[in-house]
């Protein structure tokens, strides 16, 4: 079994890093593979409206100059999706945007790739915005008919420059809870 994480924040090994990584150790601990992909330095862009994955059905992205059918393979190939993203104007980042949209569509146009995974989102913040973001998040998952296990509280931790966010220990607690709950949920449902 394998989860793979992706970290939609502008910045490489940041706080929302931090916060996948610890949802990935508890998951590690009851012996899941996981991953975590950095959308930072890569090149990604929005749905274009091309609906060429409607027609085509081939589980691929038509638009192929950037990382997304990657993105795609790694989500297919893996039981557990996580998505990560900073808080940028009270929303996700514009690079989780364009993964939501251009994987979101791509699933649906192939008889929903994701169906009866397990996923869950996890949200950075400074200060406000997060529950917008967070929800965001939740949005792709329900419509992918995704299966979240939810934590002790919303998944967010608060912390400005990078490592703020262990300063947060109920945002890190819930963080370890989400991941042991996505271990159990998959576990019951992945076998
Ligand atoms: C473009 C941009 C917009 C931001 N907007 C918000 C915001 O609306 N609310 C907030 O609390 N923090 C906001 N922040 C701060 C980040 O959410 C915060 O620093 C977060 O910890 C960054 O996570 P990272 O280290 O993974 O990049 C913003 C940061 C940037 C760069």
């Amino acid at each position: 079994m394998k989860v793979i994480a992706f970290n939609g924040s502008a910045r490489k090994d940041g706080n929302t890093a931090i916060l996948l990584n610890t949802v990935l150790e508890e998951i590690k601990k009851e012996g899941i593979e996981t991953e975590l992909y950095q959308l930072a330095g890569k090149k990604i862009q929005g749905c274009i409206a091309c609906y060429k994955c409607m027609k085509n059905k081939d589980k691929r992205c038509a638009v192929t100059k950037d990382i997304v059918n990657e993105c795609i393979e790694k989500m297919i190939e893996a039981d557990g999706i996580l998505l990560g993203s900073p808080t940028y104007f009270a929303d996700v980042s514009a690079g989780t945007r364009a993964l939501i949209e251009r994987t979101g569509y791509v699933a649906r146009a192939n008889d929903y790739l994701f169906k009866r995974k397990v996923g869950a989102g996890v949200i950075a913040v400074r200060r406000g915005g997060a529950i917008h973001a967070f929800n965001s998040l939740n949005l792709f998952f329900f419509y992918q008919q995704i299966i979240n296990p939810g934590s002790s509280y919303w998944a967010f931790a608060i912390g400005r420059d990078p490592g703020e966010v262990l300063n947060d220990a109920e945002g890190i607690q819930t963080m370890k809870t989400l991941g042991e709950n996505l271990a159990w949920l998959l576990k019951k449902v992945r076998r």
